[in-house]
């Protein structure tokens, strides 16, 4: 297990390992004909199922090797130019880049002795956010993984400006499309809202 700690001395083995995984998905993506391949969680259940968690297999590249079949071969591929389903866009080469770096040098963004490069260079990027918006000098900001905690952030902010007592929340309504995110509903529950809270508009 020690082998595949991350440090001085396994730094060309990281290189090694990190380049099979992107060269397996560089040729995944050259290759790609069609956006999905049709498998679906029941057909694809039986086939997690079956790993045997218990026995690893012993390095990354029969990991990968095993990845291919379980994940990648079957992964809906939004950069596909037939992918016309859900919003999810395409994904850019220098984020990929970003992510691989972050995941590596794993900054805790918790507090300034423990990251004041990375705290720094978000701050920096949502003041340039906001101005470009045009939200005023009075913005701010904090980047979100993505649409649930983005609508959490979003409805906390909201029942804040209600400025009631935790004992009012059951007054609140959310009125949202019925076409609208569970993760709306799931934010309602999370921010003590009542079980009534979350309205649903119909549309045409
Ligand atoms: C409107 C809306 N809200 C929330 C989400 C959930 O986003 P995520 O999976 O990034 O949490 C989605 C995902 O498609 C969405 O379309």
């Amino acid at each position: 297990m020690r082998s595949h700690l991350l440090n001085r001395t396994t730094a060309e083995d990281y290189r090694r390992s990190v380049t099979a995984g992107v060269d397996q998905v560089a040729a995944r993506f050259a290759s790609v004909e069609r956006p999905f391949s049709g498998m679906d969680a029941d057909g694809l259940g039986p086939v997690i199922d079956a790993i045997d968690l218990d026995r690893p297999l012993g390095d990354t590249a029969a990991a990968l090797d095993e990845l291919g079949e379980v994940y990648l071969r079957d992964a809906v591929y939004f950069h596909h130019p037939r992918y016309l389903a859900h919003l999810n866009c395409p994904v850019v080469i220098p984020a990929v880049v970003g992510e691989a770096v972050l995941s590596a040098v794993n900054s805790s963004l918790d507090t300034w002795d423990q990251s004041a490069g990375g705290t720094l260079i978000e701050r920096r990027l949502i003041d340039w956010t906001a101005a470009r918006i045009g939200l005023g000098p009075a913005a701010d900001g904090v980047f979100t993984s993505g649409g649930t905690q983005s609508n959490l952030h979003a409805l906390l902010l909201a029942r804040e400006e209600a400025k009631l007592r935790p004992e009012e929340f059951g007054r609140l309504r959310i009125l949202t499309s019925e076409c609208s995110h569970f993760s709306v509903q799931k934010s309602a529950k999370l921010l003590g809202l009542g079980p009534d809270a979350v309205v649903s508009v119909p549309v045409d």
